[in-house]
C-alpha cells in the first residue's frame, strides 16, 4: 500500500486542457471618460488597459465559470461526469453560500465531483493549482478542475476614478492530471496578512454586515491602497517566481513564458525587470479585460497555450499576488 502510495506520488502532475470565457459586453477608456474624470491617456499609460469586459446583470460568476470550464474539460478530452474534484478560486461568488464549484457542478452534470471554493484574491488560481495538486499527488483523486472566475462590476465604485478603471469580468478554468512526462516541476505560496488593510471590501460580511448605513458610505466597494499595493506587488511577484524557479533547480534564464497576475503592466514590467526577465517571455492581456483578479491568470494561460505562444516541453512561470495579502508561483514544464 506504501508502495503504490509512493508510486503514485512520484508521476508527474500537469495540465491535460485549458478554457475561458469572457462576457461580450466591452468597456473602453473612451467609455470611462464619459463617466468619470479620466482619459484613455492616463489609464494606458499608468496601467496598460485599454478595455475590459462586463458581465451582463442577469449573468453570475457561476454562469461564466460553467462555460471556461466547459472549454477545458473539451480541451482536456475529459468527460464531466468523470471529473473528481472541482476547485473554484472567486471573490466574487454568486452568493455567501451555496459555493460556485457546487453550482458549477450540477451545470456540468458532474455528479462525482467533490466541489469547494477558496477565497485567495488575484493569487486565486495559483492557491487552486497548488490545492488540486497535492489532491492527486497524495493519490486521492485522479484529476480536478479548477476555475478562476470573477464578476468584480457589482463591486466597483463607478463613481471611483481610481478604482473603476482597473477591474473587469471573466473566467478561466483548466484541468488538472497526472501526466506522462512534464508537468508541475515546482510551486511556492506565501501569506501576509498584515497588508490586509490595502486592498478590501469592507462589508457584506460579519464584521459589517448589510446594511443601510453600510450601503450608504459605498462600504460594498473595492477600497485600495493603490500606491503601496504597488510596490509590494513588484516585490512579491519577482521573490515567489525566484523561489520556485530555486524550487525547480531553474533559474531565469530558463524560462520561456512568464504568466504573471495582471493588475498593472507597469507592476508586471518592474517584477520582470527585478527577474530580469526579456519583454518577448512576458504575457499579458490586461489591455484587453483589465484586472480580473483569479480570472487574469486563468484567462493568460489560457491564452498563452491557445495562441502557440506556449509550446511543447516549454517552461512556464505562472505568477501571482492579491489582497490578503497572498502571493505565490508555479514552474510547469509544458
Ligand atoms: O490585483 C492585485 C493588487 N492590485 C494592485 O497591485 C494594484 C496596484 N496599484 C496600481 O496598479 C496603481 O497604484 C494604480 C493604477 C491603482 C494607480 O496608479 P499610480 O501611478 O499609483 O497613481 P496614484 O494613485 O499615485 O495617482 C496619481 C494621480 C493622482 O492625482 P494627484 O494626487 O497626483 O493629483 C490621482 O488622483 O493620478 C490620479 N488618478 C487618476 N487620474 C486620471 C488616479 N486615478 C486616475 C484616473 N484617471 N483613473
Amino acid at each position: 500500500m506504501v508502495a503504490e502510495i509512493e508510486e503514485k506520488r512520484m508521476k508527474p502532475i500537469g495540465i491535460l486542457g485549458v478554457g475561458e470565457y469572457l462576457p461580450k459586453r466591452v468597456l473602453t477608456n473612451a467609455d470611462l471618460e464619459k463617466m468619470v474624470d479620466t482619459s484613455n491617456e492616463w489609464i494606458v499609460t499608468r496601467t496598460g488597459i485599454r478595455e475590459r469586459r462586463l458581465a451582463a446583470d442577469n449573468e453570475a460568476s457561476s454562469d461564466m465559470a460553467i462555460k471556461a470550464a466547459q472549454a477545458a474539460l473539451r480541451d482536456a478530452k475529459l468527460k464531466a461526469e468523470s471529473v473528481d474534484l472541482i476547485i473554484t478560486a472567486t471573490i466574487s461568488p454568486d452568493m455567501q453560500f451555496p459555493s460556485v464549484s457546487t453550482i458549477v457542478q450540477q451545470g456540468l452534470k458532474a455528479k462525482k465531483a467533490v466541489c469547494f471554493d477558496i477565497s485567495a484574491a488575484c493569487a486565486g488560481f495559483v492557491y487552486a493549482l497548488v490545492t488540486a495538486q497535492q489532491f492527486i499527488a497524495s493519490g486521492t483523486y485522479k484529476n480536478a478542475l479548477i476555475i478562476g472566475v470573477e464578476k468584480l462590476s457589482p463591486f466597483v465604485d463607478w463613481k471611483d476614478r481610481s478604482t473603476c478603471v482597473l477591474f473587469g469580468d471573466g473566467a478561466g478554468a483548466a484541468v488538472i492530471a497526472p501526466v506522462k512526462r512534464n508537468g508541475i516541476l515546482s510551486t511556492y505560496l506565501g501569506s501576509d496578512g498584515s497588508g490586509g488593510n490595502l486592498l478590501m471590501l469592507p462589508a457584506g460580511g460579519t464584521r459589517l454586515p448589510p446594511s443601510h448605513e453600510t450601503i450608504n458610505k459605498g462600504l460594498h466597494f473595492v477600497k485600495m491602497h493603490g500606491n503601496e499595493l504597488f510596490k509590494i506587488a513588484v516585490k512579491r511577484l519577482a521573490e515567489a517566481a525566484n523561489k520556485a524557479l530555486k524550487l525547480a533547480g531553474l533559474t531565469c534564464k530558463d524560462v520561456d513564458c512568464f504568466i504573471p497576475h495582471q493588475a498593472n503592466e507597469r507592476i508586471i514590467l518592474a517584477a520582470a525587470k527585478r527577474l530580469g526577465l526579456e519583454r518577448d517571455k512576458i504575457f499579458m492581456n490586461i489591455g484587453k479585460y483589465g484586472n480580473m483578479s483569479s480570472a487574469s491568470t486563468a484567462t493568460a494561460l489560457c491564452e498563452a497555450v491557445k495562441s502557440g505562444r506556449v509550446k511543447k516541453g516549454d517552461i512556464v512561470v505562472l505568477d501571482v499576488f492579491g489582497a490578503g495579502l497572498v502571493w505565490g508561483a508555479c514552474v510547469i514544464k509544458w
